[in-house]
């Protein structure tokens, strides 16, 4: 119970967030309970799930900043069955709140543990950066997801979050724990580019097994669904961008069944 999944890969616009919140609807659709963290300052995840940034004070920032719980921020979003802690922009002081604790990479992880088992999957979506947020994520996360955009250059930065992974691992082993490479989800194929499916090779060469079958087309309706604060999947059900995240969401299921 309570799977926690970070959606990480520092490279900007590769469509985290995009997975983060459409999984986590697609996931719900499937009688799921679910948590979604925002841990990016441009708190886009928050505004997908149709929460405005200011009907509320406190977010997870200030529970790095040991001024509140997840209790006092969790919202329940209009979604059914999914919970949301939110992400704030213009947070100052939290590098430095991070810095300054001496169990610093595993705040998130020690404020998870007893909390996820309210759910059966916490998704978390990282910022386009491999510093301490998303260490924090890692530490407290069972799997990663790594969204490759596929496009010119998708393999680029791959190396170095591979290598912040591997620390994770290492820093996860003093408590018995792992971090898996849970999958790597292929975004944004556009068909009518033929150099996409030569990324879409590159891709599976490299990381075989672990990439998703389910591969996510390029589609407006996606970044139109955005644009209305809601998930492509219940903006538009039966747009292909929709259908290939519950595709997913039936991988992802399946891949936990597994073990
Ligand atoms: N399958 C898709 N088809 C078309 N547009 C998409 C698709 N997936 C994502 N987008 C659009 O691409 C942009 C980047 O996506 P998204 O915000 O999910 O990426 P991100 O990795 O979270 O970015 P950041 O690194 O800035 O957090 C957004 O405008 C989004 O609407
Ligand atoms: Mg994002």
């Amino acid at each position: 119970m309570g799977l926690v999944l970070s959606i990480a890969n520092q490279k900007g616009g590769v469509g985290k967030t995009t997975t983060a919140i459409n999984l986590a609807s697609s996931l719900a659709n499937l009688r799921n309970k679910i948590l979604i963290i925002d841990l990016d300052y441009q708190a886009n995840a928050t505004s997908c799930m149709g929460i405005d940034r200011g009907s509320f004070q406190k977010s997870i920032f200030d529970v790095f900043k040991k001024e509140v719980g997840f209790e006092d921020i969790l919202i329940k979003s209009h979604h059914r069955n999914i919970d949301v802690l939110p992400a704030k922009t213009m947070v100052e002081g939290i590098e430095e709140a991070i810095i300054g604790d001496t169990n610093r990479d595993f705040i998130l992880h020690d404020h998870l543990h007893k909390f996820k088992e309210n759910y059966d999957y916490v998704l978390i979506d990282c910022p386009p950066s491999l510093g301490y947020i998303t260490t924090n994520a890692l530490v407290a996360s069972d799997g990663v997801i790594v969204p490759v955009q596929c496009e010119f250059l998708a393999m680029d930065g791959l190396t170095q979050l591979l290598n912040t992974i591997r620390i994770v691992q290492n820093k996860k082993k003093v408590n018995k724990e792992d971090l898996t490479i849970y999958g790597v989800l292929l975004t944004m194929l556009d068909k009518r580019v033929t150099s996409g499916f030569q990324i879409v090779n590159e891709i599976k060469t490299y990381f075989k097994e672990k990439v998703f079958k389910t591969i996510i087309p390029r589609n407006i309706t996606c970044s139109n669904a955005t644009f209305y604060g809601m998930p492509v999947t219940q903006f538009s059900p039966r747009s292909k961008s929709s259908i290939s995240y519950k595709k997913l969401a039936k991988e992802v299921v399946s891949r936990n069944e597994q073990g």
